[in-house]
C-alpha cells in the first residue's frame, strides 16, 4: 500500500500531541551530556535514548513523531529491539535529519547556509527503506547590525526547497525549518525585529517552495516564534509573543499547509509551553499548531537521568510530565499551576 504524503503530515500534528527532536548530532549531544558530567559514548547516547523512548505513556500519549540523527535511526536498544520499533510501537512516526550542518556561508564571518544536498537522494531512499517517514533539515538565520543579508535568507531557502522536494519524491514529509536565531552571536535585538526577519525568511521561503514544486499539503513547517533576542532588555509578555507569532505566521503560510510545529530555540521549558498554549487558546488558526521540540521537552530529563540507571525512572517522569504539559498546550489548555501541582 502506498503511503500518502498528506497522510503521514496529518498524524505528525494529531490532536494534543506534537515531535520530540532526539536528534542532536554527536557534537550537539556532547554539549547536552557535558552539562550533567556524562562522557559522549555510543552507549551512553543508546541508554539516554531508550530511556525517552520507553516512557510509554508519554510516548503513546503526546508524542506523533521522533526526529532522529543517523546513528539513531540504525541504533536497537539495549535488549536488541530497534529504536524504530520502540517508537512505532508507540504510535509515533519515526523521523530523520538529513542535513550535514550549517556551514560558514563565504565571504562571511557570522551567516552560514545548510549543507548536504549532494546525495541526498541515495540517502533518503535507504531512510525510508529504515523506516523513516519524514526528515528534517535546519537552516540558521542570525540577526545582528546588517544581518541578515539576503545571500544568506536566499541560499537558506533555495536550499530547504531543494531537499523538500527530494523528500517528497522519496516518499518522506518535510519538516522545513528555517530557523531565526534568538540566541545568536549579538542577540540584544527587539521582538519587531524578529518578526520582520522572520516574515522576510518566510515570505522567501514559501515563494522558493512553489518553485520547486513541493507540494504543501505534505510538508510541515517548522518555524522559530516571534520572541525578542535573548540578550534585549525589553523581554516581551507571552500574549505578545503569542500575537505576533500568530500574526506574522497567518501573513506568510498558506493554509493548505497541514500543521506548523515549533522549534524552542534556547526559551526556558515553561515558556516554551505557555507561548504554544496562549496561540491555540486565543486564536483561530487555519493550521494545526504544535510543538517540536529539542530542548524544552528534554532538559528536566536528562538533569533527573545525569547519566545513572538507576535513575531511569525519575528521567522518565520529569520526559512525561514535560510531554504533558506540552499535550495540554497544543490543545490550549495548559495553565501555569499545572506545573507546581506536578
Ligand atoms: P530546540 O527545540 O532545542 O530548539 O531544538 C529543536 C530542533 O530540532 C532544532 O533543529
Amino acid at each position: 500500500m502506498t503511503e500518502r504524503l498528506e497522510d503521514i503530515a496529518i498524524a505528525m500534528v494529531a490532536e494534543g500531541q506534537g515531535i520530540l527532536a532526539a536528534d542532536e548530532s554527536t557534537a550537539t549531544i556532547r554539549k547536552r551530556f557535558d552539562s550533567i558530567n556524562v562522557e559522549n559514548t555510543e552507549t551512553n547516547r543508546r541508554d539516554y535514548r531508550e530511556m525517552l523512548f520507553r516512557a510509554n505513556e508519554a510516548m503513546k500519549n503526546y508524542i506523533s513523531g521522533v526526529i532522529l540523527f543517523e546513528e539513531t535511526l540504525y541504533q536497537k536498544a539495549a535488549d536488541g529491539t530497534p529504536f524504530v520499533d520502540l517508537i512505532r510501537k508507540a504510535g509515533a512516526v519515526p523521523g530523520i535529519k538529513v542535513d550535514m550542518g550549517a556551514k560558514p556561508l563565504a565571504g562571511s564571518k557570522i551567516e552560514t547556509v545548510t549543507e548536504g544536498l549532494d546525495g541526498l537522494r541515495e540517502r533518503l531512499s535507504k531512510y525510508h527503506a529504515a523506516g523513516a517517514r519524514f526528515a528534517k533539515w535546519r537552516a540558521v538565520i542570525s540577526i545582528a547590525d546588517g544581518l541578515p543579508t539576503w545571500n544568506c535568507v536566499k541560499a537558506n531557502a533555495h536550499a530547504l526547497a531543494r531537499y523538500a522536494a527530494l523528500c517528497q519524491e522519496a516518499g518522506i514529509v518535510p519538516i522545513v525549518e528555517p530557523e531565526v536565531l534568538m540566541d545568536g552571536p549579538n542577540s540584544s535585538h527587539g521582538i519587531e525585529r524578529c518578526y520582520e526577519v522572520t516574515e522576510w525568511v518566510l515570505k522567501t521561503q514559501f515563494q522558493e517552495l512553489y518553485d520547486a514544486g513541493v507540494v504543501l499539503e505534505g510538508m510541515i513547517l517548522k518555524p522559530n516564534m516571534i520572541v525578542p533576542g535573548q540578550k534585549c532588555e525589553t523581554q516581551a509578555s507571552v500574549e505578545q509573543v503569542a500575537d505576533m507569532t500568530v500574526r506574522c505566521l497567518k501573513s506568510c503560510v498558506p493554509s493548505a499547509v497541514p500543521g506548523i510545529a515549533f522549534l524552542s530555540g534556547g526559551q526556558s521549558d515553561q515558556l516554551a509551553t505557555a507561548h504554544l498554549s496562549a496561540m491555540i487558546a486565543m486564536h483561530s488558526l487555519p493550521w494545526k499548531l504544535t510543538f517540536s521540540y529539542g530542548r524544552a521537552l528534554q532538559a528536566a530529563a536528562l538533569q533527573a537521568w545525569g547519566g545513572k540507571s538507576e535513575n531511569v525512572a525519575a528521567g522518565q517522569r520529569a520526559f512525561a510530565h514535560r510531554c504533558a504539559m506540552n499535550g495540554l498546550a497544543a490543545t490550549g489548555k495548559w495553565q501555569a499551576e499545572l506545573e507546581k501541582a506536578a
